[in-house]
C-alpha cells in the first residue's frame, strides 16, 4: 500500500508543475473506481470521502470509523502513490477521530465559522495530526455553491495577506483558496481570478488547493498550477456520472435478473459496477488533464514514506 504522506507528494507535484486530483468517493465503488482509473493512468491520487454531504450524526456513530476502515481495507493492494483524505468535517473533534480511523490527511469545513474560530481550530487540529503523521489542509474564503440551476451566496474571496497570516498561525500543509472557483458547478465553468490565484502563491509558503474541481476551466489549468495549485478538488462530476450510468444500466433490464446479481453482486450485472465504470473513465481523463498522469513511478522513486 504505497499510502504516502501528502505534503510529500504535493511537493513533488509542484516540483514537476503538474496537479493532484482529489476525487471524492462516497462508497466502496466509488472508491475502486477512482482508484482503478489512477491503476490505468498510472498515477498518484488522493483519494477519500468527504464529510460535508453526510449526516453530522451518522459520521459521530460510527460513520468515520466505518470511512476509514474502508478506505484503508481498499488501499491494502494499490500500486499507485495516494493519501487518504477526510474532508471537510463538521467539527474538529469528527477530524480526530478521522485521525484515529486511518485517515492520512483531515480537513474541517470551516466556511461558516468565526475567523477566530477558524484559526483556533485549525492551529488545534495542526498539534494533534501533524506528529502522528498525518496532514492537515485548511481553507483561507469561501466559495459559493451552485444550487438549483444558480449561484448561492457570495464567495468571499482569499485575500493574501490574511492567508499568508493564517499559515502562518496554524502550520497547515495544504491552503484552500477561493479565487472565482464554485462548489458543485454542474454548467459552464467558473472564472477563475488567476491575478488573485498568483499573488496568494508568492504570499503562502505551501501548496494550493482549487475545491469545486467540476467546474474548473481546464484550460486555465495550467496557468493555477504554475501559480501554485497542487490539489484539485472534484466531486459532483463523479456523482454525475455514476448515477447517469445507474439510471442506463437500470433501464436496460429485461426484468428478468436476479436482484441479487443487479445489486451489489460486484458482477457484470451489477448496476453500481456500471457506476464505478463511469466514475473511472472521468477520472483517468482529469489525471491526464491534472498532468499527473504516469508519474506513479517517478513518486514512488522520490518521495519518502
Ligand atoms: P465539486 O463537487 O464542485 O467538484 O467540488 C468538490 C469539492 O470541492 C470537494 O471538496
Amino acid at each position: 500500500m504505497p499510502l504516502l504522506p501528502l505534503p510529500g507528494l504535493l511537493a513533488h507535484a509542484r516540483r514537476h508543475g503538474y496537479a493532484l486530483g482529489y476525487f471524492e468517493s462516497w462508497d466502496s465503488y466509488s472508491f475502486e473506481g477512482v482508484l482503478a482509473a489512477a491503476r490505468t493512468a498510472e498515477s498518484p491520487v488522493i483519494v477519500g470521502f468527504g464529510a460535508t454531504m453526510l449526516d453530522g450524526e451518522w459520521l459521530d456513530g460510527g460513520g468515520i470509523a466505518l470511512l476509514g476502515a474502508t478506505g484503508r481495507a481498499l488501499l491494502a493492494d494499490c500500486p499507485v502513490p495516494v493519501a487518504l483524505l477526510l474532508n471537510e468535517t463538521h467539527s474538529l473533534g469528527q477530524a480526530v477521530t478521522g485521525i484515529d480511523a486511518g485517515f492520512t490527511a483531515v480537513m474541517m469545513d470551516t466556511h461558516h465559522w468565526p475567523a477566530a474560530d477558524t484559526v483556533a481550530a485549525v492551529a488545534e487540529l495542526v498539534k494533534v495530526a501533524q506528529p502522528r503523521g498525518v496532514a492537515v489542509e485548511a481553507e483561507v474564503g469561501s466559495l459559493p455553491d451552485f444550487v438549483d440551476g444558480q449561484i448561492a451566496g457570495t464567495a468571499q474571496l482569499t485575500d493574501p495577506a490574511v492567508a499568508r497570516d493564517f499559515v502562518a498561525a496554524t502550520g497547515v500543509d495544504c491552503l484552500a483558496v477561493s479565487v472565482g472557483n464554485v462548489h458543485l458547478l454542474t454548467d459552464g465553468a467558473a472564472e477563475l481570478d488567476l491575478d488573485r490565484l498568483r499573488a496568494i502563491g508568492e504570499a503562502v509558503p505551501v501548496p494550493l488547493a482549487l475545491h469545486g474541481g467540476t467546474g474548473l476551466p481546464l484550460d486555465a489549468l495550467p496557468a493555477a498550477i504554475a501559480a501554485g495549485v497542487a490539489k484539485i478538488n472534484v466531486g459532483t462530476r463523479l456523482k454525475a456520472a455514476y448515477l447517469e450510468a445507474l439510471s442506463k444500466a437500470l433501464a436496460s433490464r429485461t426484468g428478468r435478473e436476479s436482484v441479487h446479481d443487479l445489486l451489489g453482486s460486484h458482477r457484470a450485472l451489477d448496476v453500481q459496477v456500471a457506476g464505478r465504470q463511469a466514475v473511472s473513465e472521468v477520472v483517468v481523463a482529469l489525471l491526464e488533464r491534472y498532468g499527473s498522469a504516469g508519474r506513479s513511478g517517478c513518486v514512488l522513486r522520490e518521495v519518502s514514506p
